[in-house]
């Protein structure tokens, strides 16, 4: 397998045709999502757009559905949930299809949509991911981090270092595709034994935190590693069910 890491969707190349996408938001879009399905959600359906998000959902039964929407780290006013994965409990969402906005995590899968196949990474479900990943023998991934607004986001690139690490790049770095994937792992190597203290200094755990105390409850979540058996993969085009 040859990895390519792309720190944000804007670094995906536009040419070039990989057999899978893993689209990483640590931060917290794509902890929300594994949590979500893990938790028994029917389906997450994710979209760049927050009046496109309310034209579609309409036509899905008002009990069988949630909204979700995230601008800047806060909840959208009027929507059922923010971002916030803790929100995301069995109670509240089980058998719910989840309409989803959120300023990059859901820009970043549109942007990787026609991949054939697409999956979502986090550090709640790293484990999962790597297994999944070792049984498909793609001949070509691309680990994405979602970024903030197109700039770099330390703890996506962490992640895709941690998924590299996992299947054993660090030894076989000649493997890997770009710089960028090179670097992830180094990131990774330097920070593994303390993910949360990583999240906490990163600019959106930072701005999380300057929105509210207690965000530092959802850092401690997206920073515990490997707690959930799912693996989000899109079986239509921005809809996302657990395959774990
Ligand atoms: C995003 O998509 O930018 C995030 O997931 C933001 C957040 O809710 O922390």
């Amino acid at each position: 397998m040859r990895f390519f890491h792309f720190h944000t969707p804007e670094q995906v190349p536009l040419s070039g045709s990989p057999e899978c996408a893993v689209a990483i938001d640590v931060l917290r879009a794509t902890t929300t999502i594994a949590t979500a399905l893990a938790a028994g959600a029917e389906a997450v359906q994710v979209f760049a757009d927050l009046e496109h998000l309310q034209e579609v959902s309409q036509s899905w039964p008002a009990p069988k559905r949630l909204l979700a929407g995230e601008r800047g780290g806060k909840a959208v006013a009027g929507f059922d949930l923010g971002n916030s994965p803790l929100d995301y409990t069995p109670d509240r969402v089980r058998d719910k299809r989840i309409f989803m906005s959120t300023t990059n995590g859901t820009r970043s899968l549109q942007r990787l949509e026609k991949i054939p196949v697409v999956i979502t990474a986090a550090l709640v479900n790293l484990g999962a991911v790597v297994d999944f990943l070792k049984q498909a023998a793609f001949s070509e991934v691309w680990l994405v981090g979602s970024g903030w607004e197109g700039a770099f986001a330390l703890e996506d690139t962490a992640c895709a270092g941690a998924i590299l690490y996992r299947l054993g790049y660090h030894i076989q770095l000649e493997q890997l595709g770009n710089d960028e994937a090179v670097a992830a792992l180094a990131l990774y190597q330097t920070w593994q034994t303390d993910l949360l203290t990583l999240l906490r200094r990163s600019s959106h755990g930072q701005r999380l935190l300057g929105l509210g105390p207690e965000n530092d409850q959802d850092l401690a979540y997206c920073a515990a590693v490997d707690h959930l058996a799912v693996v989000p993969r899109q079986v239509q085009l921005g809809v996302l069910t657990h395959t774990g």
